[in-house]
């Protein structure tokens, strides 16, 4: 109602947080993170400005910024022994996997980043993970494709250097190329934070029985990992793949999708909460073409995926369902295109997300909030007498 967000008393009862992070209309296709409109954010700021007002609750001012990164840079460096915890994983195993492993393994060598109760605790426990976090996601993408582990150059942006991270080659210089870290950013942007999704209500539920912060993101990850949840983005493109190598038989995959006796879903199409355009997939869309259009590059699965939108925006069953594009619909044709590797759009997400679960633990333990304990509805035997185990 004009900007003023009324509760509803009952609200309560529900099990719902009073958050002052991200506001979100499903039927109205509405995203702010902290007032400020997604699509302004996504075209006027950086991934590192846009996490300091999530976490912070205010656009940084040029020093605030600068501040926020040298702490970052600083932190930057991953205990030596950490390696050998990554070492002893199969190069096959899943990044998310390691991702969260290696994010609650940040713990045995950061052991004060557990007990944070002052801000000042909390702000060292935040700039250590936002520092880390990107090293440990580039490490996971070269444990897998056999390259040694870097560090980058930390005198490079935020994003900058998360990407030579992931794609320096051991030898030769390594070519930045500003139209993909520019779109890298904004895709950054765009899954920065997202209200009490399920991978955020498992940081703040986990968080909220001071585990830490590390632990609460660890959690957090696995969360994410879920095909139904951040794992869709990989799942859209092993769909697409599908339906390219079935000679782009779309209308076979729309009626699996519609058929209840199948388990399969047009994956990134629809969402709990939007009942209309997710905003960030609109976004998305336009910048999948105009990276593809500037990079010269040319990807029939694109095609495929813009054939399938417009069939299922006019077919009955998506229609009546209001199901939608969502975020992970299109994000996948750009990390395809900036080379990442399938298996590391998961955890994309999850650099994306970071700010978002470190914002929402920040606000649960400033606020105090007690320990999570959801409540239910009981539908089970009422009270019955035991039976010998002879007369069961
Ligand atoms: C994310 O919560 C967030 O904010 C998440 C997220 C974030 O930023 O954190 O936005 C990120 O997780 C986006 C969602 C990514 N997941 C997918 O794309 C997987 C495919 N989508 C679906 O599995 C599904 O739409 C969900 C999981 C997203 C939502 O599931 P719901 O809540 O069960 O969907 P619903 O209640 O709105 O479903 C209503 C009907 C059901 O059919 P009927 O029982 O009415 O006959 O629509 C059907 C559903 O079976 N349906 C689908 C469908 N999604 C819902 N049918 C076919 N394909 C789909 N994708």
């Amino acid at each position: 109602t004009g900007g003023v967000i009324t509760y509803d008393p009952g609200y309560k009862n529900t099990g719902a947080c009073e958050s002052a992070i991200t506001f979100l209309d499903g039927e109205k296709g509405i995203l702010r993170y902290r007032g400020y409109a997604i699509e302004e954010l996504a075209e006027k700021a950086d991934f590192l400005e846009v996490a300091y007002l999530l976490i912070f609750g205010e656009l940084p001012s040029r020093e605030q910024l600068e501040k926020f990164h040298k702490d970052i840079r600083e932190q930057s460096i991953v205990a030596e022994d950490m390696k050998k915890i990554l070492d002893g994983f199969p190069s096959s195993a899943h990044p998310m996997g390691v991702l969260s492993s290696l994010t609650n393994a940040l713990i045995a060598f950061n052991p004060s980043s557990v007990n944070v109760d002052s801000e000042e605790d909390m702000y060292r426990a935040i700039v250590k993970i936002m520092a880390k976090f990107p090293v440990l996601t580039a490490w996971a993408y070269r444990k897998r494709a056999g390259l040694p582990l870097d560090y980058g150059d930390d005198s490079l942006g935020y994003v900058e250097n998360f990407l030579k991270m992931m794609f320096k080659k051991p030898h030769g210089e390594y070519a930045q190329n500003k139209i993909v870290v520019d779109a890298l950013d904004k895709l950054l942007i765009l899954h920065a934070d997202h209200e009490q999704n399920c991978s955020t209500s498992t940081v703040r539920i986990v968080g909220s029985s001071h585990a830490g912060l590390f632990a609460s993101l660890s959690a957090g990850i696995n969360a994410l990992w879920g095909p139904l949840h951040g794992g869709a983005n990989q799942a859209v493109i092993e769909m697409l793949e599908a339906i390219k190598a079935d000679d782009g038989d779309t209308k076979k995959y729309m009626a699996k999708a519609k058929d209840k006796e199948d388990p399969f879903r047009l994956m990134g199409f629809g969402h709990r909460v939007y009942k209309n355009f997710d905003p960030r997939a609109k976004i998305i869309k336009k910048a999948a073409d105009s990276l593809l259009d500037d990079l010269g590059v040319e990807d029939t699965v694109l095609d495929i995926a813009k054939g399938l939108e417009k069939e299922a925006l006019e077919d009955k069953y998506f229609v009546d369902r209001k199901l939608y594009p969502n975020v992970d619909f299109y994000s996948g044709i750009i990390y395809r295109a900036m080379g990442i590797p399938v298996e590391m759009f998961t955890p994309m997400f999850a650099l994306g997300r970071l700010p978002g679960w470190i914002a929402q633990w920040r606000e649960m333990r400033l606020r105090k909030e007690p320990i999570g304990r959801p409540r239910q509805i009981y539908i089970g035997e009422t009270l019955r007498a035991f039976k010998d185990i002879d007369y069961r």
